[in-house]
């Protein structure tokens, strides 16, 4: 793991398809490169028709071309398999390798995405071309990172072919033994599944009504599985040959059909392309999400965006434009959440296809536009940023995400359409970003010691063992927040013995009797029985729930649970449980998670809402980025070298509404960090 590519600095650039460009525009498009400081271009991503002519033919003098120019510019490669879409010739000659959805529908040509991962014709052409691509460059000069395939999982992850349920059917007899272990886990008694012969087990495609919860998640495993099996054989065919990272771009909170947990080490740097949502008007802190689970899966480590957006996408409704300066914001962000590599898709504006309303750094209107200016001067402010790299962000606080619990909270028949892991999870980080506090996040049987707080605001599925974990950090002195529908069940989907929350009883000091959902629309309150009698705005969910031992510290004051404790908190052991059994927002969480933080020793450092501040640790520095999203300059108080300007700061620093600082101030244990080691 954690095997950054070879270059100075942070490194810049993009996707780029010269391919779909004549040669002329190749000359003009590095000379444009050099002068906006780019020095890292992702090539090769869709060229498989172009590399691979017909089965075992190959032309490579194209890309031959290609690289020597780059690397004669002073531009590195990181350098694609192009496995995401294979060419026509293949599919007209293995039509079975061709994706099945849920509704039996074989995917059609001309669009990308659409092999089997399942399909031995098609694992057997994935590791040929990229045997030969490794063979051919491994020792060129410009490659400094090689990029396989292109964002697994999507536009289809779950395949339904017929040899997709074969392989399904083996990777189930490895996982349970026997039909008997599988009979059991999937508990098969229900609505008659009982299953007598491993052939009569199937992948869990559309049918009448609503398919066993337990089949489907088993089934995302295994998608996952496969998808991670394809990744693992291309990675040792290049790695046969060649000696540079190698890595694949992740959707860390964009996508779902990954564990991206279990792809993380696999990987020798992680890599994420992230984009805003544009329907979402506070889309930086889905930014602040993507940028701090990808740090997270890497362990720490410095990682690489590995495509974000100078403007608009193409793909949603309505494709928002980026106003000036949002997309060194942006960008900047990602590098203050432990970003050494800032890239986007793509360099140039593709004229056909697909993604021609898609923004570039270099767009349809050329130089004279306002995107290449901000370009150009985002490759100037990188360069001057340069020291920024391999210094590490250290959060004190942990928030608990697990793809498999999130799989199997989306499944169908869940207790109210209102609940959300998403919307929880986005609820209460955007109060810890608020606070100014900097979260990582965990899988909840991870080591959680080194967090004075760990929060778990959607844990639909939560195995003992896990449980016992959380538990044991709780006994230790950390402080624990659950917040409501988690702890329901067990990793197949069953529901735990001892009833929703069982697992956590000793912590928490709780039950939960029973889900009381609301209705759609309806409101409700909480009360604070301490001497504020505070009353706080709740929605959606509100739960029986039987006190072992915890304090109320808010009860309902309304609704079907009137009366009832709706917040409790339990001393167990050296530390604190809390659980929250509603749904507040991000403003009235305000409240609860400042008694929490004092539970925890965390002290806000009571900037202005609104104003992002993350630290990054260097060996001789540590580095504070500053993000104003405020319409209003922002104060924050610092000594040291603004990086970007080159001025002093001496005791604090406004900055200005909508802009970015970097702060190199004195290294320090301090501000809720600890030095790396
Ligand atoms: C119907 C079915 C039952 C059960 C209930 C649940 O009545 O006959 O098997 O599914 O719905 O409400
Ligand atoms: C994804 C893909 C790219 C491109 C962009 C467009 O991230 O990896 O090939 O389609 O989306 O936003």
């Amino acid at each position: 793991m954690s095997a950054f590519p070879a270059l100075p600095g942070i490194a810049y650039g993009g996707d780029y398809n010269p391919e779909q460009w004549p040669r002329e525009t190749w000359r003009e498009d590095v000379a444009l490169m050099r002068e906006a400081g780019v020095n890292l271009v992702s090539v090769g991503i869709f060229s498989w028709a172009l590399l691979e002519t017909s089965e075992g033919v190959f032309d490579f003098a194209w890309l031959d071309e290609v690289l020597d120019l780059l690397h004669e510019n002073g531009i590195a490669v990181d350098l694609g398999t192009p496995t995401a879409s294979p060419p026509a010739w293949f599919f007209a000659a293995h039509p079975d390798a061709r994706v099945r959805n849920r509704d039996g529908v074989v995917m059609g040509f001309g669009s990308r995405g659409m092999a089997s991962h399942s399909s031995p014709a098609y694992r057997s052409a994935i590791v040929r071309i990229a045997h030969a691509l490794a063979r051919r460059y491994a020792r060129h000069p410009a490659v400094v990172l090689w990029h396989v395939h292109n964002e697994y999982g999507v536009p289809v992850g779950e395949d339904y072919s017929e040899q997709s349920v074969r392989a399904f059917q083996g990777w189930l007899l490895d996982r349970y033994g026997s039909l008997d272990g599988l009979n059991r886990a999937w508990g098969t008694a229900f609505w008659g599944q009982h299953y007598t012969d491993w052939e009569h087990v199937g992948a869990p495609a559309a049918a009448p009504s609503v398919v066993n919860p337990a089949q489907r998640l088993d089934f995302a495993r295994f998608t996952d599985h496969q998808l991670r099996e394809c990744f693992v054989a291309e990675r040792d065919a290049i790695r046969a040959h060649a000696t540079q990272p190698i890595t694949t771009n992740f959707m860390a909170n964009q996508a779902w059909a990954t564990d991206l947990w279990k792809w993380a080490p696999l990987v020798d740097v992680v890599a994420d392309d992230h984009y805003l949502w544009a329907a979402d008007p506070d889309a930086h802190l889905g930014l602040s999400i993507a940028a701090d689970l990808s740090r997270s899966l890497g362990g720490g480590a410095p990682w690489i965006l590995m495509e974000h957006s100078t403007s608009a996408v193409n793909w949603q409704p309505r494709n928002i434009a980026k106003r000036p300066g949002e997309m060194a914001r942006n960008s900047l962000a990602h590098l203050g959440r432990g970003a050494d590599a800032i890239l986007f898709f793509q360099w140039r504006a593709g004229r056909s296809g697909a993604e021609k309303f898609h923004s570039a750094m270099l767009p349809h209107a050329g130089t004279r536009s306002r995107v290449w200016r901000e370009v150009v001067d985002l490759g100037a402010k990188l360069e001057r940023l340069a020291e920024v790299r391999s210094s590490e962000v250290v959060a004190d606080v942990a928030i608990l995400w697990d793809f498999e619990s999130f799989w199997a909270q989306d499944l169908e028949w869940r207790p109210s359409v209102d609940l959300s892991h998403n919307e929880r999870i986005r609820a209460y980080y955007e109060r810890l970003w608020r606070d100014g506090i900097t979260a990582d996040f965990v899988l909840p049987g991870h080591d959680l010691s080194r967090y004075k707080l760990v929060v778990a605001p959607a844990q639909y599925l939560l195995s003992v063992a896990d449980a016992a974990n959380l538990t044991r950090y709780v006994e230790q002195g950390g402080t624990l927040l659950v917040s409501y529908f988690s702890g329901v069940v067990d990793e197949n989907d069953a529901v735990h013995e001892g009833g929703f929350l069982a697992p956590l009883q000793d912590a928490l000091g709780v039950l939960v009797e029973e889900h009381l959902p609301l209705r759609e629309g309806e409101r409700c309150s909480v009360r604070w029985t301490g001497d504020d009698a505070a009353t706080l705005p709740a929605d959606v969910w509100q739960e029986a729930l039987q006190l072992h031992g915890a304090e109320v510290v808010a009860r309902y004051a309304d609704g079907p649970g009137a009366d009832g404790p709706a917040i409790t908190r339990h001393r167990f052991g050296s530390g604190t449980g809390w659980y929250v059994s509603t749904r507040l927002d991000a403003i009235a969480l305000r409240r609860v998670m400042t008694d929490v933080y004092a539970d925890a020793g965390l002290v806000p450092r009571g900037l202005p809402e609104g104003l992002e501040v993350v630290t990054r640790h260097g060996a001789e520095a540590d580095y504070v980025v500053a993000i104003n999203h405020l319409e209003v300059p922002a104060r924050l108080p610092a000594d040291g070298v603004e990086l970007l300007t080159g001025a002093e700061v001496r005791t604090f620093l406004d900055v200005p509404a909508g802009e970015v600082a970097v702060i190199r101030t004195a290294r320090s244990a301090g501000g809720g960090g600890r030095p790396p080691e």
